[in-house]
């Protein structure tokens, strides 16, 4: 992944080309408070919002996209179904209530949320469909292992392209990563801030004080480093753009292995082998 600004973008396996920086918007409340997260967002050269049914902020991040001055194909918005709505029909009755939401006509990227046990493949199905008949640009999981995804290529006319799982240094999952290169399917992390428990690491607060830079910047770029896109969430403006801030230095090799090093194996989220929701 060749790293040059905000804007820059990976190439997908259909050729699309998905920006590897984004703001993901879990947790920030419907209304003004996403609103002005992506506001503030796009102003500050953001072109990615990682939104989701569940977080009920769908109808805001359409609003501040549409009042944003930008045409529709300069932002790159990524939507999920949620578990309660999987299976072919369901699927696609959500998807079209996101699109309402989001006052768009198509979708960027489209993920299946959770590898509900019984549904998934159904629900992947409704996103072929989505994909083929030309209404969301690319289709993904999200918090599939490795034998999740092994199981839905088996069956798939058309493979996922993206994954989006927890990653950040106590979660480094080095298998799923490699994994997911080799079928050219992209990862995407996850509280790669570890809903702020980074700054907490002392390892990491030495390394950004060498680089001048702080946690949350080091541990971003560590991230696009390793070919693994990254969608931080804040709901502060100050926050928004510094964690933007990250194009201006590089993580030196030795550096980047000290950061794998941090990993152990811990999960601030759920477990996608054991989840009840
Ligand atoms: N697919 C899934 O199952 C799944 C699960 C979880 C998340 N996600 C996606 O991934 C995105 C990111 O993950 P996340 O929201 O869980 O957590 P995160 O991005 O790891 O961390 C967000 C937290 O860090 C704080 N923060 C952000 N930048 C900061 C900075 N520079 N200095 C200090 N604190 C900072 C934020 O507070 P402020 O807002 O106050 O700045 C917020 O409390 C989500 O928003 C969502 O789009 C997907």
């Amino acid at each position: 992944m060749k790293l040059t600004d905000i804007k820059g973008t990976v190439t997908l396996a259909n050729g699309v080309e998905m920006p590897y920086f984004g703001l993901g918007v879990f947790k920030s409340r419907g209304g003004s408070e996403v609103i002005n997260s992506v506001t503030w967002a796009l102003e500050a050269g953001y072109r990615h919002i990682d939104t989701a049914t569940i977080y009920e902020n769908e109808e805001g991040v359409g609003e501040a996209i549409s009042k944003a001055h930008l045409n529709r194909d300069e932002v790159f918005i990524t939507s999920k179904v949620w578990n309660s709505d999987q299976g072919f029909d369901n699927t696609l009755r959500a998807f079209d209530e996101s699109l309402k939401r989001l006052s768009t006509d198509y979708l960027d990227l489209y993920l299946v949320h959770w590898p509900v046990k019984g549904k998934y493949k159904e629900t992947w199905k409704a996103l072929e469909k989505l994909y083929k008949d030309g209404r969301v640009r690319a289709i993904g999981v999200s918090n599939f292992l490795a034998h999740h995804l092994d199981d839905l290529i088996q069956d798939c006319d058309v493979k996922p392209m993206v994954n989006q799982f927890e990653f950040h240094p106590r979660l480094v999952q080095p298998d799923l990563v490699k994994k997911c290169l080799e079928l050219n399917i992209r990862p995407e992390a996850w509280s790669p801030l570890m809903q702020g428990g980074v700054f907490d690491i002392k390892e990491l607060q030495k390394m950004a004080n060498k680089y001048s830079k702080n946690v949350a910047q080091v541990v971003l770029r560590w991230n696009l480093q390793k070919g693994i896109i990254t969608i931080p969430k804040s709901a502060n403006k100050n926050r928004i753009e510094s964690n933007a801030h990250i194009f201006d230095f590089e993580i030196s090799e030795d550096d980047m292995k000290a950061i794998d090093k941090l990993d152990k194996n811990r999960r601030i989220g759920a477990d996608p082998d054991n989840f009840d929701f």
